[in-house]
């Protein structure tokens, strides 16, 4: 008989990287469970009976979700009408070509990032064939107390920026690149706050970062910011734009380091034009969708510190100008690797290449990436993009998974020696570039 392989602890072989983490998934759809039982009054009073019929709905699909994931029985086709159901299940077909002796693909039995973002697909099926709730994000109250429980770190950097501001016109070249070098790094730090990799739990950032980035570097373990900082002192002469791409990662602190990285290097002359690209639904718990970002913008505005009220009210002001765009595309929330963006979403590639610099915030980023590949630790950044060069890219991740690349010989295996678990726990970043090859 075949042994069982652990709960998602599968080793995914050949070219799949393999995760090993155990009871996460199940986790974070308890928590999903909860949140929608908590707020059975707010549908009542939204839609009466209706909103608790589907509340019910909603529990009993997520409860045989779990059920389904745990005993590892096969993954089914998705049977909503949402517009990217043929594309997940196009992709459901193309895994079960890469199984042999006509298995189904399962929850154990199939690549870790497939796995993960299926789930979060059958999250999304739960609640669309729940209606009158449909829309509602069962993330919403755990992206809103990460944002609250991180209040005094955004003040410190929201003041940070407007005290930069105040001074920038007797800024030096070299103070307006070490300004942009420590911006680069709270945004990799920023990283940290992710609330997928700590099972739904609170993972805020409750100290200023800024006070600890010296501490910090030793361990960035790529250093790419120079090749970013080229790019974008190139165009200084005022007639040539420059257009920056962030494909963003988690609403609460992140985002903010994000919003505040932007707004200095429009303030400082480096770009003239900043597009932002989230998720158009709930995806690993923290990551932000156009409602987070909004919402993010008016709690700025509308905060009691007037440096952080400030903030708000030029970003609220950037977006009205269309000095910043924010853009929605499915594409981000599929399964696929980047390399298949010409192919899949011609349409966001070719939206990608009219940028200058396009900054992957995230470990689900570097993960897609690189497809998530078991590569030598020493393999070219560019490499492992295979073809997915739309622009010059910079990835901005600390590494919660096992996959990394462009490492200088040794230095995998020396902290392997040192630390298991170097690969998965954030404690490590990286701010790697790669040029159009
Ligand atoms: O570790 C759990 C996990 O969901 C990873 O699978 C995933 O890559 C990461 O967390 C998400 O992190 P981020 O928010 O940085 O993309
Ligand atoms: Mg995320």
């Amino acid at each position: 008989m075949m042994e069982t392989p652990d709960p998602l602890s599968a080793k995914y072989e050949g070219s799949f990287a393999y995760y090993t983490v155990k009871d996460r998934l199940p986790q974070i759809l308890t928590k999903v469970i909860d949140n929608i039982h908590r707020n059975k009054n707010k549908f009542l009073e939204a839609h009466g009976e209706e909103g608790i019929e589907a509340e019910k709905k909603a529990l009993s699909f997520f409860s045989k979700l779990r059920n389904e994931m745990q005993t590892d029985k096969p993954m089914l086709p998705l049977s909503d009408e949402l517009p990217d159901v043929q594309i997940w299940n196009q992709y459901l077909d193309y895994q079960r070509t890469l199984l042999s002796n006509g298995e189904e693909p399962s929850w154990f039995k199939s690549p870790w990032l497939y796995v993960e973002c299926y789930m979060y697909r059958r999250i999304q099926e739960g609640m669309a064939l729940s209606p009158p709730i449909s829309d509602y994000d069962v993330f919403r109250d755990s992206k809103n107390d990460g944002f609250f429980q991180s209040q005094q770190a955004m003040l410190a950097l929201c003041t940070h920026l407007q005290e930069m501001k105040g001074r920038i016109n007797s800024l030096s070249k070299d103070e307006v690149r070490d300004e942009i070098y420590k911006l680069l790094q709270v945004s990799l730090w920023g990283n940290k706050c992710d609330l997928s990799v700590s099972g739904g739990q609170d993972n805020s950032q409750t100290t200023s970062v800024l006070a600890s980035l010296e501490d910090f570097k030793a361990f960035i373990l790529v250093d790419d910011t120079t090749s970013v900082w080229n790019i974008l002192s190139m165009k200084t002469d005022g007639n040539t734009g420059t257009r920056v791409d962030f494909v963003l990662d988690n609403a609460g602190f992140e985002l903010i380091t994000d919003l505040v990285l932007a707004d200095a290097m429009l303030s400082l002359n480096l770009a003239t034009e900043v597009h932002f690209h989230g998720k158009v639904k709930p995806w690993y718990v923290s990551d932000t969708t156009k409602h987070d970002f909004d919402w993010t913008v008016r709690q700025c505005l509308a905060a009691n510190n007037k440096w952080m009220s400030k903030c708000g009210q030029t970003w609220k002001e950037n977006l009205k100008k269309g000095r910043w765009v924010y853009h929605e595309h499915l594409f981000w929330t599929l399964p696929h690797e980047f390399c298949t963006m010409a192919e899949v979403a011609p349409d966001l590639y070719t939206e990608l290449q009219k940028s200058d610099l396009v900054l992957f915030k995230g470990d689900l980023n570097y993960r897609k990436l690189t497809g998530d590949r078991k590569w030598d630790f020493t393999v070219p950044f560019s490499q492992a993009l295979r073809s997915f060069h739309p622009a010059p890219l910079c990835s901005i991740r600390t590494l919660k998974a096992d996959v990394q690349v462009g490492l200088p010989a040794g230095v995998g295996e020396q902290l392997a020696a040192t630390e298991t678990d170097w690969l998965t726990t954030g404690k490590y970043g990286v701010i790697q570039f790669s040029p159009v090859v």
